[in-house]
């Protein structure tokens, strides 16, 4: 078992009021899956994201990743798990501008301590495999929006992560565009990559082969998208 939450709550605190974002959600993914969460806004998939990836921690529950009780660990450890295991995308990219596409991708790798020339090795294979070889100089704020999305996830894979995460990776991207990002990761989980992919939108989701749908902070249906119908587990 890859992922493992049980009875997961997150509540944040503004002032006096809490809001409950997440209200025991019990989610189980296998290595190997590709899961789009979906549901409203406000639903809470940003938030079951960013604990999947160990960005947050639960107000109350569990979560267990490799069958290991992600409460145990210390700070450290769990920035190790997370440089390690997760690859990130994101809806802005969230490259750092002034580097160059080769540098933004080598940067996970600097910080799991690999060395120079086999960073180098990598990163350059990385970006040939999203067609980007010829722009791997260019700072990443000189490339067009697509091509920035295909660094950032040249990024995500550089540690070689057991899971892909990716909170609304076509938001800023017209809808051709969209498609050419989602059919890489379509290339990824089809060679064995675990990818959760976070997404308000059907068209999107239908990429995946299981539908995890959000409502209110509980999951309210999970599924195939063809049939719809829920998962045994
Ligand atoms: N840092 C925070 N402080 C307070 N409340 C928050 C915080 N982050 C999220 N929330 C609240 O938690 C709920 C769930 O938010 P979350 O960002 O997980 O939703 P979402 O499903 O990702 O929405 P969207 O589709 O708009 O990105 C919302 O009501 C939101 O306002
Ligand atoms: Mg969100």
């Amino acid at each position: 078992m890859l992922i493992q939450t049980e009875a997961l709550v997150k509540d944040y605190s503004l002032g006096k009021t809490v809001v409950r974002a997440l209200a025991g959600v019990s989610l189980t993914i296998e290595g190997g899956e590709y899961v789009a969460l979906m549901g409203p806004s406000g639903s809470g998939k940003s938030t079951l994201m960013h604990i999947l990836g160990c960005l947050d921690t639960p107000t109350s529950g569990r979560y267990l990743f490799k069958g290991e009780d992600t409460a145990r660990f210390n700070d450290t450890e769990l920035a190790r798990l997370r440089n390690k295991e997760f690859g990130f995308v994101f809806q802005n990219f969230n490259l750092l501008p002034r580097l160059t596409a080769l540098a933004n991708v080598e940067l996970p790798m600097l910080y799991a301590g690999i060395s120079r020339r086999e960073r180098l090795r990598r990163a350059t294979e990385l970006l040939e495999l999203m067609g980007l070889k010829e722009r791997r100089h260019h700072r990443s704020n000189e490339l067009s929006g697509g091509e920035m999305q295909r660094v950032a996830i040249a990024r995500a894979l550089a540690n070689k992560p057991a899971v892909i995460l990716a909170d609304e990776p076509t938001g800023n991207l017209d809808s051709r565009t969209g498609s050419e990002i989602m059919n890489l990761f379509d290339q990824l989980a089809g060679i064995g990559n675990t990818v959760i992919i976070v997404t308000h939108d059907p068209t999107i989701a239908r990429h995946a082969r299981r539908i995890v749908q959000l409502k209110d902070g509980i999951i309210v249906n999970d599924g195939s998208p063809e049939t719809g119908k829920r998962k045994e587990n």
